[in-house]
Order: structure tokens, then sequence, then C-alpha cells
């Protein structure tokens, strides 16, 4: 019998309209247009205005805009995954309403959480039920209203993140494209660097912690970025290795978009070109969950069935690793 693999056979997305400027943000707090564009590679990053839209709205515009473009009945859908750092609400599944409103009646659906890393996490997650042969069709959607966390007087966050969502299909495929290859890592060591502090189990909302900002993400840049470097290049570095692959074997590297300095060391490292490199963070900025699926929509009408594509990512946790997948389609 023939292994089945895990391909992706579709795409979706969806970008709230409003355009946060570095100009707008020179407005806001102490930076300028320079010192984001040389230090982060970012121009402009999306904003999700207006009342009552959690990142389920975006969810659901990106699953939508995949199902239109791909024709597919919801109802055939196993399962949702909504890998998210920001659901809509700490509890009641984002991707159990995101389901219901797509019309997937037939699937169950849960939440996946790893920060910046969830989506990669999911793409591992979604795999393993295809792979199971259990189930058929597994809608993977990463999503993020970063600015529903972040604290627009605090310079050192609020010029990186952006709001978005990206989907992808995942279904069983018997000519061996799909994933190939993974290696997931986690350190709670990270959590000291990234984190929001209150809201949760250990310190829970209170008038005090509102006070002094707890709610918001707070990041130690220097120390994150550090760790990022070195262990995103580490990882894609691995995949390479361990399959036995050149860089002329690569298509495409597909980096999690939370500095343009952290994705050319890790192109760097693994020898590839800027034409081999997806990027978009000058777009969108740091959209959490979605930078991979982003990417995916974006570079979708180059991408060739066979090619070879290299995802790597890293969040807070910490949590990171790389994906060795095989393109399953000419678009
Ligand atoms: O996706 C999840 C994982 N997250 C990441 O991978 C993020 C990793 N970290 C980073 O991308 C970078 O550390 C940042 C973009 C966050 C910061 O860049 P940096 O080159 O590490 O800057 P820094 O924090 O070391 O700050 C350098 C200087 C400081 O001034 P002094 O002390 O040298 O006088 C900061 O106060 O730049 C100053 N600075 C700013 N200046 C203008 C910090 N933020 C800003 C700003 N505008 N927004």
């Amino acid at each position: 019998m023939t292994k089945i693999t895990a391909a992706i056979t579709a795409v979706g997305k969806y970008l709230p309209e409003y355009a946060l400027t570095n100009k707008e943000l020179e407005t806001m707090v102490d930076t300028n247009d320079e010192w984001i564009t040389s230090r982060t590679g970012i121009k402009e990053r999306r904003i999700l205005k207006g009342e009552g839209k959690g990142t389920s709205f975006m969810a659901i515009k990106a699953a939508e805009d995949l199902l239109k473009k791909s024709n597919i009945n919801p109802e055939e859908i196993d399962m949702v995954i909504v890998a998210t750092a920001t659901p809509d609400m700490p509890v009641a599944s984002t991707a159990a309403y995101t389901a219901s409103k797509i019309g997937a009646i037939n699937a169950f659906s849960y939440d996946l959480q790893a920060a910046c890393s969830s989506f990669l996490y999911g793409m591992s997650t979604a795999s393993r039920y295809i792979e199971s042969g259990r189930y058929k069709k597994v809608l993977l959607i990463g999503a993020d209203k970063m600015s529903s966390i972040i604290n627009y007087t605090d310079r050192a966050t609020c010029i990186i993140f952006g709001d978005g969502a990206g989907a992808a299909l995942f279904e069983p495929n018997n000519d061996g494209l799909g994933l190939q290859d993974e290696y997931l890592r986690s350190d709670g060591i990270g959590r000291e660097f990234l984190k929001i502090e209150a809201g949760g189990s250990i310190l829970p909302t209170s008038e005090d912690t509102l006070k002094n900002g707890q709610h918001f993400v707070h990041q130690e840049g220097k120390s994150v970025f550090k760790y990022a470097v070195s262990n995103m290049a580490d990882v894609s570095e691995k995949m390479l290795t361990r399959n036995n692959l050149t860089k002329e074997d690569i298509q495409w590297l597909v980096p999690h978009q939370a500095n343009k300095r952290i994705i050319e060391a890790t192109a760097n490292r693994v020898g590839l070109e800027d034409d081999k490199v997806m990027m978009n963070i000058h777009k969108y900025g740091n959209t959490t969950s979605a930078t991979l699926p982003l990417l995916l929509n974006d570079y979708e009408k180059e991408l060739k069935k066979g090619d070879n594509l290299i995802f790597a990512a890293f969040g807070g946790g910490f949590t990171w690793g790389a994906i060795y997948l095989k393109w399953a389609y000419n678009s």
C-alpha cells in the first residue's frame, strides 16, 4: 500500500483594509521610518478596525476565500484548526465558531496556540490527521488580531505587529507530495522574554494589572532576536542535511516574518539567494500565526508542483522548528 502523505491543495487569505504606515507611527511614538525599515524591513502593517470584530472575523474571510477559489463544499471538511495567539475569547473555541460560520457542519475543530510557531505546529498536526487515513480534508487557518494585544505607546512592539489571516487545506496524496519531514522544538526559558504577563492563571486581570499595562505584549527584542537567528537557521539547515538536500534542491524558503534580518540570516545559513526566499514583511509586519499562509497566498502563482519548500518559524515560548514540504499543485 502506498504511504499517504499530507499535501496542501488550496490556500486563501484575508487582510484588513487599513494600513498603518511607518509615517503614521511616527506621530504615535518616538520612532522613524528609517529606523523601522533598516531594523525590521517593515513599511506598513494592516489593522482590523471595527467594534466586535475579533480574530474569527479574519479567519472566516480567509477560509471563505479558500473555499471560493477551490470550489470546495464546506460540508466535506472533517476538521478545522485555528492557529492563533489571539482567540476571540480566552474560553470558547474560535475554531468552533469559525467552522460553523463557514458551513463546515461535519467538522470538529479546536484552537492551537504556539505563538509565532502556531501555524508551523498546525501543519504538523493537520498532517498527522491526514496521514492516519481517517480524515480527508483538514482546514488549517492561521489568524491573529495582534492589534488587540499591542500597546500603541510602546515603540518596542507597536512597530512590529499587524493583523491578518491565511488558510491552507490539507488532503491525502498518494504521489509522495506534501509534508516530508519536520523538526519542531520548544524551550520554556523563553517565556521571560516574550509574554503577556496578566490575564492568565498566574496573574488574573485586576485594576493593578490594567494600570501597569500587563495585558499587553512585552518583548525583550534583543534577547528574542539572538535566539531566533540561531535557532531558525539551525533547524533549516537540519532539514536540508537530514534529507540529503543541497541548496540547489530547494525552490523556496518560507520563513516566519518577524524581522528581515532574521530571515536573511536563515537564508544565508542554507545558502539561498533572495529570489528563493519568500518575503512580504514590508507589507504586513509580523502577523504571528498568519505569516506562513500569507506567504503561500502571495507566492501561489509562482509555486510549481514538486517544488521543495522549507518552512521555518520562531516564536514566544520559545517555540520553533522547520518543515520540509513538496508543493502539490500548479495554480
Ligand atoms: O515573532 C516572534 C519572535 N520575535 C522576534 O523574532 C523579534 C526579535 N527581535 C527583533 O526583531 C528586534 O530585536 C527588534 C526589531 C524588536 C528591535 O531591534 P534591535 O536592533 O534589537 O534594537 P534594540 O532593541 O537593541 O534597540 C536599539 C536602539 C535602542 O536605543 P539605544 O539604547 O541604542 O540608544 C532603542 O531604544 O534603538 C532604540 N529603539 C528604537 N528607536 C526608534 C527601540 N525601538 C525603537 C523604535 N524606534 N521603534
